[in-house]
């Protein structure tokens, strides 16, 4: 299956009827459906599909860094390369994609790449669905190169929601975070619940492992599970941002919700030969679900 401009995707699809596509740009997942169908991650109509450009959208991968801090690219640039299929993966630990049905990617560095950030690595991403529709992201990052490297990373995760004023985010209360619109100043969670009235754009920090996104209009709820991700990126640009973004619509800030798993505070360090593996796991359950358990 291919995008409009010949970009190669994967679907995967399980018996009941979930399904999800992968793109091969940026190992991006750019669709994930439930067995009715319905689509649970947002992405832009004004979305730009190019081959060398992160779509609006989905599930993009930030590596090897989160925002502008260096001479790379915003959010680092392995959302904007071309990833390949691996078709022979060192194994994952036993149960790792048990009874799911999965793709595994690599992105690895070009002569060119090297220029701009000098470090050998191999990125492994497996992207998983289980049989009742579950979305799961691991990563394991290689350092192949004869020195250390450290880098951040982010599974920059757009969630369709109905109505942004109709969203509250669960786990998050009284962790610290840094505030994107005051130059990272650090401040601590006080609300009972993370609730959108206007722009939002902060790096939660040192977060549960669980943490759920409760949209009440669509009485759904997405639960959020991470492994070796301690921080979480809550997003959304509101009003005047995003009539300032060339790939997103006016009022399209009202149907999404960026909250991204992440490692950005601490960045992670790899010696020559370490891996380090991380992981998400989305779960789309109807609310009552959730106050029953
Ligand atoms: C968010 C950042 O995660 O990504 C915002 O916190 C940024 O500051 C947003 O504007 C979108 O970034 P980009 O590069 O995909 O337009």
């Amino acid at each position: 299956m291919k995008d409009c401009n010949g970009v190669e995707q994967v679907a995967l699809r399980v018996p009941r009827g979930a399904s999800a596509r992968v793109s091969l740009l940026g190992g991006q997942v750019i669709s994930w459906r439930n067995e009715r169908g319905e689509e649970l991650l947002f992405t832009s109509i004004k979305a730009i599909f190019k081959t060398t450009k992160v779509v609006r959208g989905g599930i993009a991968i930030c590596f090897p860094q989160f925002g502008n801090c260096s001479a790379l690219e915003q959010h680092g640039f392995a959302r904007n390369k071309m990833w390949s299929i691996d078709y022979d993966p060192p194994p994952l630990p036993p149960n790792g994609s048990n009874g799911k049905v999965f793709v595994d990617l690599l992105l690895k560095p070009s002569e060119d790449d090297l220029k701009c950030w000098p470090h050998c690595y191999e990125f492994r991403l497996r992207v998983s669905l289980s049989m009742d529709g579950d979305l799961a992201l691991i990563s394991r990052i290689r350092n192949i190169n004869g020195k250390p490297f450290s880098f951040s990373i982010v599974y920059h995760t757009y969630f369709s929601v109905s109505d942004i004023s109709e969203v509250r985010i669960e786990g998050l209360e009284t962790c610290d975070y840094l505030d994107n619109l005051c130059q990272r100043e650090r401040y601590t969670e006080q609300g009972d619940a993370i609730t959108f009235e206007s722009e939002v754009d902060r790096i939660y920090l040192s977060t549960p492992n669980v943490v759920a996104v409760l949209d009440h209009e669509k009485k759904q709820t997405f639960v959020i599970r991470k492994g070796g991700l301690p921080d979480m990126v809550v997003w959304n640009p509101w009003e005047k941002k995003a009539k300032s973004m060339a790939d997103l619509g006016d009022d399209e800030y009202k149907q999404m919700l960026c909250v991204a798993a992440a490692a950005i505070e601490r960045p992670i360090s790899l010696k020559p030969g370490e891996e380090w593996t991380g992981s998400l796991e989305l779960t789309a359950v109807p609310s009552s679900y959730c106050s029953d358990h």
